[in-house]
């Protein structure tokens, strides 16, 4: 404070002097030294910048004369040639009296500070354009001493620290611009003094804090921009004086409060961003009075409340955006009468009603987006009278009846997003006239019809998802004539028993059959499983290189797979051919440099070894070849594969102990190991356990929560869990489970299981362990599930397992256990069965003398049971598949909850370069549960 008083005090005195200085220049009419000193000043300065490097920089400033002026050069004309030659040089412009005026070095690959810049010897300069360079470090609190400067643009540089409240004095400015620099700290009150300013423009900085309310005094604004900046606390209602206002810019940023009533007052507004910011409350009725608005976007809030009708009498809207808040309500009928828009935005809320007939008005409108809402009723017929529409996305509600024949009246439909509706009936005909469509998404309703005929010819089709409904007939027939065609997924109706779609009528499901497409050369995605495909893979389907994912997972499939499919192209990631009935060999061709990520062959026929080629597949996240026939001893030389995380051999006929482990760091990144139902023998795999880093020390927080899988595929696997076999959908990458269930594995359970701490299920029952069970396991403070049973295990039952909260299911039966049953906690859920075939243990349960009904509830588990699955269908599954940043606790059970639900994958959809966000919270269990873990 003190010594930015003395700064204050310096300045004034040298502003003194200068005024001083200019006045007797003025009266004296030519004062050499005063320009030599703006020449000296801004030579000085010249030489403070970095770059340099043969002299290109700014080579006009300089007092050597150019060689061609260089001819009649008495010392007398040099000194005359310097004084008047710096308004000459670049960027430079004087006055009549010949001292600087305005200073524009835009664009001119300046690097280095403002520091070395002598303000105090500039008494005249009004502007100040040093946008687009390199320059950095702080903004020298002197310049202030500008007390002419009319207009400052220092945008476009990596100016960092804080915007100096001196920046206040500058009393004459009408053009601020600090944008697109590091500036920091908070915007100083200080700035509520420039009375003159027109334009401020303070966007994308690293500004904090709270807008200050004097900035409310700024009335002469016309221009306000602060968008993408960390600002927080609510925005002033001062802002309300602003009433010249024309742009208003404060989107991204911290924002939160209401919106205050008082800007209903910047009657002159044309453009209003406000989003992404975390505002709350109504919209207020006031904005209907801002009837020059042209484009109003509020979207990504956390605005509630319903849209005031009042906002359809902003009659030169032509963007409005809504979406992503949590508005309720109808649509007011009044958007209707916003005849200019182009663009209308309400998804992701949670409006219900049904579409207003007046949106047949919006005769302008190219991008309707009323997606991911609660609305109802029957698409309505007006929609087709918007001819100009190039995106329509009403996907993700509550849509009842027939697609409008009309729908794709005016041609220029190019995405069309109706899926996840209940929609019925067939395509409608007017759709083959629909050629400019380029994505579709269809799925999830209940349309029918032949799928052959529904669809015609389009020339820039790249991407139809027809999944989850009920089309029938051959798919090979037409799709060939979609040249462009690179995506197409289709699935059986029947595929999603807890599905929005799930049909009643399961058995009259028609589902597409006969022989799989070879699909178009250059498609990337081959999506159709849960179908009834049948015969063999054509292996001509290797000519397709381009391909990056097949699905054909869960038909009626058989031969051979073709062996060219190991190394048919190079992009192929997903090869899922999981329940089909393929025999023989698995491809042995795998080559070095595939991209393959997820091989899935579980529920097949195989036979013969494990490739020795996939050690080839160093992207290889997935194998699972569970249920074969498959004979072959543990393929250890998988343990390389620094991406694998999950491994099923389980159901074979694998053979042969466990033992060594050649690598270091082997399986670093396993999550599942599921080697149950085969005959490996031999002691306890320990060396490949204790070098399972990724099932260790696993700090939730700090992991971002994810799935595997590719947005259009999401890997599943089928697991033992809790007695019973459960598909996970989606596999978490958090979740980790070793099931060496019904093997012949002897000797102990190594006590270092215990390091596992990311475990949720261990199974090691039906094999031959003998020893203590290790009171490390009371470690494993995510076990959910744990399987001893079946084995020759002796002593006690290690009270440390009394720490394991959320152990729902115990089995120790059919072991040679003794001593007391530990009690409390979890403890106090297990019935008998879990302790059954041990003769030397006792105490509660197995006798009879436990105390009353004091017991404890179990913990929800994140394995929620079939019957609550109706009632969580109220929230979004679709949130933790976008990967938003939920608590990580919060996410594993949305995560769980998604995969038992069965519900498919859901994919990021970008529309028109937006991403589509929904934020919807579950009602309360996943708080419940985080609430417990605490
Ligand atoms: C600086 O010059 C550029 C063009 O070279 C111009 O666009 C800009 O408006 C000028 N800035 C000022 C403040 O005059
Ligand atoms: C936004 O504000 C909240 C508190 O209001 C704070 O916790 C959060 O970190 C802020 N986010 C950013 C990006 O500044
Ligand atoms: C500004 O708006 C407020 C509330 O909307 C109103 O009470 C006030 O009269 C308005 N002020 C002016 C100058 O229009
Ligand atoms: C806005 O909503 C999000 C999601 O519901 C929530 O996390 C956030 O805390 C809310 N912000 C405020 C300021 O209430
Ligand atoms: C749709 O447009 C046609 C003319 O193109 C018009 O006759 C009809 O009334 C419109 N329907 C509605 C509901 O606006
Ligand atoms: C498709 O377009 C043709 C020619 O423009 C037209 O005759 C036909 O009626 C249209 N079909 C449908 C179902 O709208």
């Amino acid at each position: 404070m003190g010594s930015s008083n003395w700064e204050r005090v310096l300045s004034l005195v040298s502003l003194v002097l200068l005024v001083m200085l200019v006045s007797w220049h003025n009266t004296l009419s030519a004062c050499a030294s005063s320009f030599t000193e703006e020449a000296d000043a801004l030579l000085r300065w010249k030489a403070s910048l970095q770059n340099q490097a043969h002299n290109s920089l700014l080579p006009s400033w300089s007092t050597t004369l150019l060689p061609d002026s260089a001819r009649n050069s008495s010392p007398r004309a040099h000194l005359k040639e310097t004084e008047t030659s710096h308004c000459t040089w670049f960027g430079v412009v004087c006055n009549d009296a010949g001292s600087v005026i305005r200073i524009n070095l835009t664009n001119s690959s300046l690097r280095g500070t403002l520091h070395e810049f002598s303000f105090s010897s500039f008494s005249n300069l009004a502007y100040i354009d040093t946008s687009t360079n390199e320059l950095f470090g702080t903004i020298p609190t002197q310049i202030s001493y500008l007390s002419k400067l009319i207009h400052l643009d220092l945008s476009i540089n990596q100016f960092s620290g804080k915007i100096p409240s001196e920046i206040g004095l500058l009393t004459k400015l009408q053009v601020l611009s600090l944008n697109q620099n590091q500036l920091n700290g908070s915007i100083p009150r200080e700035i509520g003094q420039l009375r003159s300013l027109t334009g401020l423009a303070l966007y994308t900085n690293y500004i904090d804090g709270s807008i200050p309310k004097e900035i409310g005094n700024l009335s002469n604004l016309v221009y306000l921009c602060l968008s993408e900046n960390q600002l927080s606390g609510s925005i002033p209602p001062e802002m309300g004086n602003l009433s010249n206002l024309v742009q208003l810019y404060m989107d991204t940023n911290n924002l939160t409060g209401p919106i205050p009533p008082t800007l209903g007052n910047l009657t002159k507004l044309t453009i209003l961003f406000m989003f992404s910011n975390q505002l709350l409350g109504p919209i207020p009725i006031e904005i209907g009075k801002l009837k020059s608005l042209n484009m109003l976007s509020l979207k990504t809030n956390n605005l509630t409340g319903s849209i005031p009708a009042l906002l359809g009498d902003l009659s030169r809207l032509t963007l409005l955006h809504l979406y992503d808040n949590k508005l309720s309500g109808t649509i007011p009928k009044e958007i209707g009468n916003l005849k200019s828009l182009v663009d209308l935005e309400l998804s992701g809320n949670q409006l219900n009603g049904s579409v207003p007939a007046s949106f047949g008005n919006l005769s302008n409108l190219k991008v309707l987006l009323l997606g991911e809402n609660q609305l109802s009723g029957s698409i309505p017929r007006e929609i087709g009278n918007l001819t100009k529409l190039v995106v329509l996305h009403i996907g993700f509600n509550q849509f009842t009846g027939y697609l409008p024949d009309n729908i794709c009246q005016g041609r220029f439909l190019q995405k069309l997003s109706v899926d996840n509706n209940y929609l019925i009936g067939p395509i409608p005909k007017s759709l083959r006239n629909c050629t400019s469509l380029i994505k579709v998404w269809l799925q999830k309703n209940q349309l029918t019809g032949n799928i052959s005929e529904a669809f015609g010819v389009y020339p820039y089709l790249q991407f139809i998802d027809l999944r989850y409904n009920n089309f029938y007939g051959e798919i090979s027939k037409n799709w060939g004539m979609c040249p462009r065609l690179r995506a197409l997924l289709i699935a059986g109706s029947n595929s999603i028993p807890g599905g929005i779609s799930s049909s009643k009528s399961e058995n009259s499901t028609q589902l597409l059959q006969g022989p799989f497409p070879v699909p178009q050369a250059y498609s990337t995605i081959l999506s159709i499983p849960d179908h009834k495909l049948t015969g063999e893979i054509p292996s001509s389907i290797c000519n397709v290189t381009s391909l990056e994912v097949l699905v054909l997972s869960n038909n009626n499939l058989s031969g051979t797979i073709p062996q060219c499919l190991g190394n048919f192209s190079n992009n192929l990631s997903v090869l899922d051919l999981r329940m089909n009935r393929f025999h023989g060999t698995i491809p042995a061709t795998f080559v070095t440099g595939n991209q393959l990520r997820t091989l899935n062959l579980y529920g097949n026929n195989l036979e013969g070894p494990v490739p020795q080629s996939l050690v080839n597949c160093r992207n290889l996240e997935v194998l699972d070849l569970g249920n074969n026939e498959i004979k072959d001893t543990f393929p250890s030389w998988l343990e390389s594969l620094p991406e694998f995380k999950v491994f099923v051999l389980r159901s074979n006929k694998f053979h042969g102990s466990i033992t060594g482990s050649k690598a270091k760091h082997s399986f670093p990144k396993l999550q599942i190991l599921d080697l149950s139902d085969n005959d490996f023998s031999g002691p306890f795999p320990t060396k490949y356990i204790q070098n399972f880093q990724a099932m260790m020390n696993r700090d939730g927080d700090k992991i971002k929560l994810q799935y595997l899988g590719l947005p259009y595929y999401q890997d599943s696997v089928m697991v033992n869990m809790k007695g019973l076999e459960i598909e996970l959908v989606r596999i978490l990458t958090i979740f980790a489970t070793i099931d060496l269930s019904n093997n012949k594995f002897q000797g102990e359970i190594p006590n270092l299981i215990g390091k596992l701490s990311s475990l949720i299920v261990l199974n090691l029952s039906r094999n031959s362990l003998i020893g203590h069970i290790p009171s490390s396991l009371g470690n494993l403070a995510n076990l959910e599930s744990l399987d001893l049973s079946s084995n020759k295990l002796t002593g006690e039952i290690p009270l440390q397992l009394i720490n394991l909260n959320f152990l729902s299911v115990l089995n120790l039966s059919q072991n040679h256990l003794m001593g007391p049953i530990p009690q409390g906690q979890q403890f106090a859920t297990f019935e008998n069965t879990s302790y059954m075939g041990n003769s030397g243990l006792y105490g509660c349960p197995l006798s009879r003398k436990c105390k009353g009904n004091g017991t404890p509830q179990p913990p929800p588990s994140i394995l929620q049971e079939e019957e609550d699955l109706e009632s969580a269908s109220g929230f979004d599954w679709k949130v933790a598949s976008m990967g938003y940043g939920c608590g990580m606790v919060f996410g594993l059970v949305m995560g769980f909850f998604m995969f038992l639900t069965r519900k498919p994958e859901c994919f990021v959809r970008i529309i028109e370069g937006k991403r589509c966000r929904i934020e919807k919270r579950p009602k309360n269990r996943g708080h419940q549960r985080a609430g417990r873990r605490n």
